[in-house]
């Protein structure tokens, strides 16, 4: 039997690459979130971008990779946005466009009201680079073929390329492997246009014309084309001839300037939790208006053990900041008693969330907005079945539970950004280690980490086993390696035996995998040492568990959250 103790993956993470960032149009986002969750957002529209902005455009068709193209170009420094694909042109022209990119879709193109490319696309004369989805629409929409495959092709494929001196492949191999997810085919491309590379299934896997209009069959953007960056970044550079101006710094100057200009002399509140995200947003706004930020820590009696008072330290002995604690824990489980159903207690969770907020605003007088750490991943999840785009997977309190009478408007500067370039922000703004690179932990806490009813004896249960699986994780030097480690207590209970008794006891889960942006997840290997002292002490340590299992199965299909 294979041990675990030099896992593959965790190694792997060692070297998980903290991406530069940079921010996406507000206004944009705000639309394709609405597009997507049928919610309306009560913000308002941002200033026009600067005229020396450079930017890629990036037509979304409602892949869920739609962001990860958006993730990659960021990552190559160039500024990027994603709309969507009935945006007009005068909200892009004040971008300064580069170039276009048109994303994948679960759309087949000659389906009835499929979407298609708009028309200012193909009459700018800016370079095109139509991946999957986007590919067919080019075809369709500049008089090509396409047709339902023959063959569907998921999965790895090996490619060769026929044109080895197209742009686009500049530094690439011969032969190399790409990740495909499609159905349908180029049957005949467009006038003017020829195959640049092909794979066994796919005569027309790449193709180009002289007017720098590619299409690309297969996912650069996904880490299983390795490599997809090569191919992005020679579109981005060599193809668009983008300068690469985006950065961290920038990102951080843009948002405090916007922050400053929306806000006014308006009032704040910050949802903080202690966690990475609303503490960068905390900081990123108190950089921007100082004391017109008011952060409220609302404990709802389901943090991780010494969270609460952690938090207190550094926002406000550390870092000055104008913080107050709301200790509403017996609230919170009141409402929650007997509720079982996960997406019930998320939404009573972020119900009451809203509720304290609102009460705490009240006694600080008149309070404009409220500031949350909603990122991207949130987002997309979040997506209603309303739209074509991605399907409905679990309502994230920061997104979808929001009351609808709620009186502020949401301040949310870092909706378009995923945790790894949030660290970043949070390391330039000067947050501590400790605080940039604790590990996620959601909004509902404990509540959806305990199967089936929360009561207070479950979350002390809960908190005690799950900071000895920290407190362990840690001494390994497994924490920052690990994307999340925690337990779950589940309502199964077994027999066990201690001493000379029988007991009856407990079953906790424990729960810890790699990833890169919780969107995709693998169970991380633990050395069997450390997974042993971690179920020995647990079970020694904390009364009423009397047996430990650990949870070894992926995103997808399992979620990291058991609830
Ligand atoms: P899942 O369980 O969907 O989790 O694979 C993906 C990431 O999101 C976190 N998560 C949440 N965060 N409110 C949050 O703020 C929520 O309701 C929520 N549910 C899951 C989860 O911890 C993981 O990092």
């Amino acid at each position: 039997m294979e041990t675990a103790k030099n896992p593959q993956n965790l190694s792997q993470n060692q070297s998980r690459r903290v991406s530069t960032s940079n921010d996406l149009e507000v206004s944009t986002y705000l639309e394709i979130a609405e597009h997507k969750t049928g919610q309306k957002s009560v913000m308002t529209k941002e200033p026009a971008a600067e005229p020396e902005r450079e930017a890629i455009v990036i037509i979304d068709f409602g892949s869920q990779y739609s962001m990860l193209i958006a993730r990659r170009v960021r990552e190559l420094q160039v500024y990027c946005e994603l709309v969507s694909h009935d945006t007009p042109w005068e909200k892009i022209a004040s971008l300064n466009p580069k170039g276009f990119i048109l994303s994948g879709g679960p759309s087949s193109v000659y389906e009835k009201d499929a979407p298609l490319a708009p028309s200012y696309v193909f009459e700018k004369h800016l370079p095109v680079l139509g991946i999957c989805y986007g590919m067919q629409s080019i075809t369709k929409q500049l008089g090509g073929v396409v047709a339902p495959g023959n063959h569907k092709e998921y999965g790895h494929s090996v490619m060769h390329l026929s044109r080895m001196d197209s742009p686009l492949f500049n530094g690439l191999p011969e032969t190399l492997t790409v990740w495909m997810s499609h159905g349908d085919k180029i049957e005949q491309m467009p006038k003017g246009f020829t195959s640049l590379a092909y794979t066994e299934n796919s005569p027309v896997a790449v193709m180009g014309n002289d007017q720098g209009i590619f299409g690309l069959q297969f996912h650069p953007e996904v880490v299983h084309t390795p490599e997809g960056k090569t191919i992005l970044n020679n579109f981005v550079y060599s193809i668009c001839g983008c300068r690469g101006n985006w950065t961290i710094g920038n990102f951080i100057e843009e948002n405090v300037s916007r922050i400053r200009e929306r806000v006014g002399d308006g009032k704040v509140i910050c949802a903080l939790s202690g966690g990475v995200d609303s503490s960068v947003v905390a900081v990123l706004i108190h950089r921007a208006i100082g004391n017109q930020l008011t952060c409220i820590f609302v404990d709802h009696g389901l943090m991780r053990k010494e969270e609460v008072e952690r938090s207190m330290v550094t926002f406000k002995e550390n870092l000055g900041m104008n913080i107050r604690l709301s200790s509403s824990a017996e609230r919170f489980l009141k409402r929650l008693k007997g509720v079982i159903d996960p997406e019930t207690k998320r939404k009573i969770i972020g119900e009451e969330f809203i509720r304290v907020f609102e009460e705490e605003a009240r006694t600080i007088g008149k309070v404009d907005f409220l500031a949350q750490g909603t990122l991207y991943p949130d987002v997309i999840e979040s997506a209603s079945s309303g739209s074509k785009a991605a399907a409905k997977i679990k309502t994230h309190h920061n997104v979808g539970g929001l009351p609808a009478d709620m009186q502020m408007q949401l301040l949310e500067p870092l909706r378009s950004l995923f945790k790894d370039e949030v660290r970043k922000v949070g390391s330039e703004l000067g947050l501590p280690d400790d605080m940039v690179w604790r590990q996620p932990f959601p909004g509902p806490g404990l509540a959806i980490r305990i199967i089936g009813e929360v009561t207070k004896e479950k979350a002390d249960l809960l908190r005690e086993a799950d900071y000895i699986v920290m407190h362990e994780i840690k001494a390994a030097g497994l924490y920052r390696q690990v994307w999340q480690s925690f337990a779950v207590l589940t309502d199964v209970r077994s027999v066990g035996v201690m001493g000379d008794f029988r007991t009856y006891g407990h079953l906790l889960a424990i729960r810890a995998v790699t990833s890169d942006d919780a969107m995709t997840a693998d169970w991380a290997r633990l050395p069997y040492d450390l997974m042993a002292r971690i179920s020995n002490r647990i079970v020694n340590e904390v009364p009423g568990i009397n047996r430990v299992v650990y949870d070894i199965t992926s995103k997808p299909p399992s979620t990291i959250e058991w609830e």
